[in-house]
C-alpha cells in the first residue's frame, strides 16, 4: 500500500487473450480490465497495447461481461506512455514503423473506448500520468481514489501532451485548470480531479471498489443497446452545431426504436403508463418482462 492505496490484484481468465502485460477477471458481470506491470507502474508498453487490444476485442463479444473496468494491478493506474519503449527506442526506427506503434496505442486508449460496445469505467488506483489520460477520458466513467495523483507530466520532460493528452484534458476539464496543469505538469489529488471534472467521482481509497461495482450494478439495469446509442450520441453532438445536433438525434432516436432487439421505448412505456409497475423518473424498467 503506497500513500494510502490499497494494492490490487486480478487474476487472468484463461479463455481470454492476453494474460501477461494485461490481465481480465471477469466478476458478476464486471470485466476487470488490468494493466498488469506493476513493478514499472503499468507504465504503457507496445505489450500492453497488444494485450489491451485483444482483451477488448474479445470482452466486446463475451456475454458474461456486461460493463467493462480499466484499472492497474498493484499501487497505481498508470504512469503514462513506457518511456523507453515509446520514445528512446523507437526513435532510431523506421518513421512508418513509428506511426504504426503510435496508431496503435490510439486504437484501444480512445478510438476503441470513446465508441466501445459496452459501458467503460475507468477505475483509478494511485498514479495517472500523460497518456494514462487518454484512456481514463477515453472511458465513459472515471472513479479515482482521493490519494490518487494525477499528472500532465510532459512539460516536465520537454514534450507537448501529444497523442491525444491535451485533447482529453480540454474536453473534460475545466479550461483555467486544463492550462494551468498542461504548462505546469504539477500534480492534483483525485479529489481535486473530481472539481475539475476529469473524473467523474473522488471517493477514499477503501471504497473504491464497491463504488464502481454499485455504478456497474445500475448500469447493467439498463437497456444495452439504448446504452450505446447514448455514448455514441453524447461523443458525436459535441463537434455539431444545434440544428446539425437536433437532426442527428431525431434520426438516431428513430434508428434506436427499429434496431433495439427488446423494444425498451414500448415495454418501458407499457410498465409505467399502463401496468403502474414502476416510476422512469427513479429507475429502469425491468428487463426481465
Ligand atoms: N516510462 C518508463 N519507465 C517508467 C515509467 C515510464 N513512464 N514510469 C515508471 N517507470 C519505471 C521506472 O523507470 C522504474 O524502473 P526500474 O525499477 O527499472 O528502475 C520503475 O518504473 C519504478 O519507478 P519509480 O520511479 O522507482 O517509482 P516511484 O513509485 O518512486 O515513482 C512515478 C512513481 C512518480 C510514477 C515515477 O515513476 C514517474 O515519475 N514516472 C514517470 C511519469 C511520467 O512522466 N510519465 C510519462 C508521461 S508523458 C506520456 O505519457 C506521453
Amino acid at each position: 500500500m503506497k500513500d494510502g492505496n490499497p494494492a490490487q490484484q486480478f487474476t487472468h481468465d484463461p479463455t481470454l487473450p492476453g494474460g501477461k502485460d494485461v490481465i481480465c477477471e471477469i466478476r458478476d458481470g464486471i470485466a476487470f480490465v488490468s494493466l498488469n506491470r506493476p513493478e514499472k507502474r503499468n507504465c504503457i508498453s507496445p505489450g500492453i497495447v497488444n494485450d489491451a487490444n485483444a482483451i477488448l476485442d474479445a470482452l466486446e463479444k463475451d456475454d458474461r461481461a456486461k460493463v467493462v473496468v480499466i484499472t492497474g494491478s498493484g499501487d497505481s493506474f498508470s504512469a503514462g506512455q513506457d518511456l523507453k519503449e515509446y520514445f528512446r527506442e523507437p526513435a532510431k526506427w523506421h518513421p512508418v514503423d513509428r506511426e504504426r506503434l503510435h496508431y496503435n496505442n490510439s486504437r484501444w486508449q480512445w478510438r476503441k473506448l470513446l465508441y466501445y460496445g459496452k459501458p467503460t469505467i475507468a477505475m483509478v488506483n494511485g498514479w495517472c500520468f500523460g497518456g494514462a489520460f487518454q484512456v481514463l477520458v477515453g472511458c465513459d466513467i472515471a472513479v479515482t481514489a482521493d490519494e490518487s495523483s494525477f499528472g500532465m507530466s510532459e512539460i516536465n520532460w520537454g514534450i507537448i501532451p501529444a497523442g491525444i493528452v491535451t485533447k482529453s484534458a480540454t474536453y473534460t476539464m475545466t479550461p483555467r485548470k486544463a492550462m494551468y496543469y498542461i504548462i505546469s505538469g504539477d500534480t492534483f489529488s483525485g479529489k481535486e480531479a473530481e472539481q475539475y471534472g476529469l473524473v467523474t467521482f473522488s471517493v477514499p481509497a477503501d471504497q473504491l471498489m464497491e463504488k464502481v461495482k454499485s455504478i456497474a450494478a445500475n448500469l447493467m439495469k439498463k437497456n444495452p443497446h439504448v446504452l450505446r446509442s447514448c455514448k455514441v450520441a453524447y461523443h458525436y453532438v459535441r463537434d455539431m452545431s444545434w440544428d446539425m445536433a437536433g437532426e442527428y438525434l431525431s434520426a438516431k432516436s428513430d434508428q434506436n426504436k427499429f434496431t433495439d432487439p427488446e423494444a425498451g421505448a414500448a415495454k418501458g412505456m407499457t410498465q409505467f403508463l399502463d401496468e403502474k409497475s414502476y416510476r422512469p423518473g427513479l429507475g429502469a424498467y425491468d428487463r426481465t418482462k
